[in-house]
């Protein structure tokens, strides 16, 4: 049975920078306040020609180069987005046209902040049946569009981003190693978008609502979020037949600091055992574990053979922990430039659109 290898892995952050002290001109709040409850200091947030595809494409790029892979080989593209760009298509369709992987299969996985726990357990598990060999795995977010920018409880806390993960085939043992993904759906009304969707589409009425924005009660997240991070983390591991002292690094979802204190202290972890950045992006949703394992990676925190934790929570509720041994690029002789696949990823789907257009004009109507 192959090993599925997380072999790339790439971000895309929006240069817009939005400080605590910007979100104090916009709403009744301060700095220190956001500071002390939520860890944040600032998020990044996307500029308005950038969407959930764009910030994919650009991480899933840079995933493919650190995997010297083309996508041309891929066989899976998996999108998790809590702010997909449409209902439909799937994201991960855009993604595989604008990228060029020509026979990847591709969808969208909806399991709000543990997506990427979720999607990464999806692509390692066809890896590991042999039915596939390279995967790509995409968390992306433009949440800033569905954010409240009245509402104090809320704008404070998200912001935007991408990151991927690549995730190949091999016989060599590692990689992900456990995974457990669990729901609750009695706490669904925790953590809402409501609006848009098939029970309140689109209407003059939902807008006036603010149905189109994020809706949470924050303190029954909170509970439920230092609940389970222990616990999801302690399950995966006993899964992989690990114990918690062989863990180099664990890379919890960034939605507040507090929450990864509480996590760590149930634990009874130090703190430095977690990877933290939430100061820098908020809660970036699908994106955060992903933009946390690159900086962790750049940070020297992971390397090779490294045993790291995954774990993270979200609406729904769904809550999940992944336990990956880090192996890094499969080593090959071959040069491959995914970034130059994109001009001609760009000219096969003009072509496309022309010839199905053409198809179209000549086609007769089936009576
Ligand atoms: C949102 C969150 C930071 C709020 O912190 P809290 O300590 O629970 O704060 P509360 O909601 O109880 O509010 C306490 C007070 O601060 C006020 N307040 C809320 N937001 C504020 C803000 N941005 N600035 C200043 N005051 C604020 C409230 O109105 C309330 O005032 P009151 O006591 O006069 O009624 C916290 O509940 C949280 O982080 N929850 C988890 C959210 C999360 O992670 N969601 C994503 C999951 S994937």
């Amino acid at each position: 049975m192959p090993y599925a290898h997380i072999t790339g892995w790439g971000v895309s952050i929006p240069e817009p920078v939005l400080t605590n002290e910007d979100i104090a001109k916009m709403v009744d709040t301060n700095d220190e306040w956001i500071r002390e409850r939520t860890g944040i200091r600032e998020r990044h947030i996307a500029r308005e020609d950038q969407f959930t595809s764009t910030l994919a494409v650009e991480a899933a790029i840079k995933a493919l180069q650190v995997a010297n892979l083309a996508p041309t080989e891929l066989d899976l593209i998996i999108v998790t987005s809590s702010s997909p760009e449409y209902i439909f298509p799937a994201t991960a369709c855009l993604v595989q046209d604008q990228i060029g992987a020509t026979k990847a299969g591709a969808f969208d996985l909806l399991a709000a902040c543990s997506g990427f726990i979720y999607a990464t357990n999806m692509a390692a598990q066809s890896i590991r049946s042999g039915s596939i060999k390279n995967a790509l795995v995409i968390g992306s977010e433009t949440l800033s569009r569905f954010t409240n920018w009245k509402d104090r409880s809320t704008c404070i806390l998200f912001g935007d981003g991408a990151g991927a993960f690549v995730l190949q085939a091999s016989e060599r043992p590692g990689g992900v190693l456990s995974a457990v993904m669990h729901s609750d759906g009695s706490g669904a009304d925790s953590l809402t978008l409501l609006g848009g969707g098939a029970r309140h589409p689109a209407t003059e009425l939902t807008i006036h609502e603010g149905k189109h924005f994020v809706q949470m009660d924050g303190k029954a997240v909170f509970r439920f979020a230092t609940r389970v991070m222990g616990t999801a983390t302690k399950e995966a591991l006993e899964r992989a037949g690990m114990k918690l002292e062989e863990v180099d690094l664990i890379i919890p979802h960034q939605a507040n600091y507090r929450i990864i204190e509480t996590a760590a202290k149930y634990l009874k972890l130090p703190l430095d055992k977690f990877m933290i950045n939430v100061d820098r992006y908020g809660n970036t949703s699908t994106a955060s574990i992903p933009i946390a394992t690159v900086e962790a990676f750049e940070k020297g925190r992971i390397k090779s053979g490294s045993k790291v934790v995954f774990v993270g929570f979200g609406a729904g509720l769904t809550w999940g922990a992944l336990v990956a041994e880090w192996s890094g690029p499969i080593p090959t002789k071959k040069h491959v430039h995914p970034e130059q696949y994109r001009l001609f990823a760009r000219l096969r789907s003009l072509v496309r659109r022309a010839l199905r257009f053409i198809e179209g004009l000549f086609s007769r109507r089936e009576l």
